[in-house]
């Protein structure tokens, strides 16, 4: 096996090293191609380039394969929770029981936010999406944490990285409680990290609220299929955010703008819309015919990286199923044209030619809904899951010694030198 490649640009060769990872495709190093060659490489949308070497979470698109530090998602989706695999993916082992105890412990005494913190919200308007709130409110965080402002120092990073996965479920449920007008309900340490956040979501001072076992494994395992994702938009965004050294909390908050998108993690929101517009199994085929005609998408199908089965999408739908089945929501119409599209999809050449397959948002909306978030706020709950993800990345960039500010090249294809011409001239 050769351990280089040749680059022949003209009469002039040049060597690029091969490098190896532990699996997956090998990568040419392209690192010294400006220098000898004054050639910039184009990559637009990054489909062709390894922004940077990890050890985090590796995928097999085409085989549907997904590992955390090399263990499956389903195998972490059935048998782990979601503040293990946080540990996992911050320090690359699964935590022995007093790890795990001294790890829940931190996070536990995170939760709360400062008081004066509360007033941010109030500065939002009521109808203000949740992602917007949360863009501002996890910006606004760096604020109060001028004392984590060393990124180089470790112990600072480990304090902000507990801070960020402990404050992210009180953040995103004030969110949901500011834009519904009811009062914001304080974490409670005693409770799970996934029920106290549906504590802090769904109890109200005029009722008891009652914990539901089957809801609060499915947000948790909900949490697990959403922790991380290699270096996806959002990841990449906080890893560029953080290549210059900016605080924690500030490149987080740039994260949650990327997953906003309807390209990412705003699908959720979409593809649960989409169900609601196509209402009933009966409509399925123009649906269809529209998308192929592309006046639309298939939201909740697609991804930049699976050419199969997502994964998570597997998981999704099981957990769709026992959420459904536990709250008699067996007979939900969404479900059906969710299972009909789906099948629809599975057997049309459109669909089939293109490798497009139900990605983890296709079957996330219909579960969430039936646990009782509105639309809106199912991309804060990827953005509170993520946030393990993004800053389990971020760390592992400040611990590469080889670490570099983020910046790419351009083909400039704009006006070449021109003198100004003033304005009575023009
Ligand atoms: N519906 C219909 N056609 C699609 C879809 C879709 N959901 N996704 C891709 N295609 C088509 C494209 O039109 C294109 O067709 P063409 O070659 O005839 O022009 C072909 O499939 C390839 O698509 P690309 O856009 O090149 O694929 P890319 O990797 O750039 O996009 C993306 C991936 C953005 C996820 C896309 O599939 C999409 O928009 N899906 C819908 C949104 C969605 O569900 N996003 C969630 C992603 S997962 C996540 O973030 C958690």
């Amino acid at each position: 096996m050769t351990d280089k490649a040749t680059l022949t640009i003209g009469d002039k060769s040049y060597d690029l090293p091969i490098l190896k990872g532990s699996t997956g495709p090998d990568v040419l190093d392209i690192r010294k191609v400006y220098a000898e060659s004054d050639h910039f490489t184009f990559d637009p949308g990054f489909t062709s380039t390894a922004s940077c070497e990890s050890k985090i979470t590796y995928i097999d698109g085409d085989a549907g394969v997904l590992l955390h530090r090399g263990y499956p998602i389903d195998q972490l989706a059935e048998k782990s929770s979601f503040l293990e695999v946080c540990y996992l993916l911050l320090n690359g082992e699964l935590p022995k029981a007093d790890e795990f105890a001294k790890f829940e412990h931190n996070i536990t005494y995170h939760t709360m936010l400062h008081a004066q913190f509360d007033r941010f919200f109030e500065g939002f308007r009521r109808d203000a999406h949740p992602m917007a709130v949360m863009t501002g409110a996890v910006g606004a965080l760096s604020a109060f944490y001028s004392d984590s402002i060393n990124v180089d120092d470790p112990r600072e990073r480990e304090i902000s990285a507990h801070r960020l996965i402990a404050k992210m479920p009180t953040i995103a449920a004030r969110a949901y409680k500011y834009t519904v007008g009811q009062p914001f309900v304080s974490p409670r340490n005693d409770l799970s990290y996934s029920e106290n956040f549906l504590r802090m979501c769904f109890a109200v001072p005029a009722e008891d609220w009652k914990p539901n076992p089957v809801l609060t494994r499915a947000m948790d395992r909900i949490f697990i299929l959403h922790a991380d994702h290699e270096q996806n938009a959002s990841t990449s965004t906080v890893r560029l955010a953080g290549s210059s050294g900016a605080h924690p909390f500030a490149c987080i908050a740039a994260g949650i703008a990327c997953l906003w998108g309807p390209s990412h993690g705003g699908a959720n929101q979409e593809a649960l819309e989409m169900l609601e517009t196509i209402g009933s199994v009966d409509n399925i085929k123009d649906y269809v015919q529209g998308v192929k005609d592309r006046k639309y998408k298939l939201m909740g199908f697609g991804h930049r990286v699976y050419k199969n089965f997502d994964p998570r999408a597997k998981v999704m739908q099981k957990t769709a199923h026992e959420v459904l089945g536990q709250l008699g929501h067996n007979n939900d119409p969404l479900l059906n044209v969710a299972q009909e599209l789906e099948k629809v999809a599975l057997n049309d050449p459109y669909f089939v030619d293109r490798k497009l397959y139900p990605n983890i948002d296709f079957y996330s909306g219909i579960t969430l809904r039936a646990m009782g978030f509105p639309t809106n706020m199912f991309t804060v709950l990827f953005a509170l899951a993520r946030t393990v993800g993004w800053i389990s990345q971020w760390k592992e960039m400040f611990e590469d010694p080889t670490r570099k500010i983020g910046r790419p090249r351009q083909l400039y294809t704009g006006a070449t030198h021109r003198d100004y011409v003033p304005v009575e001239s023009r």
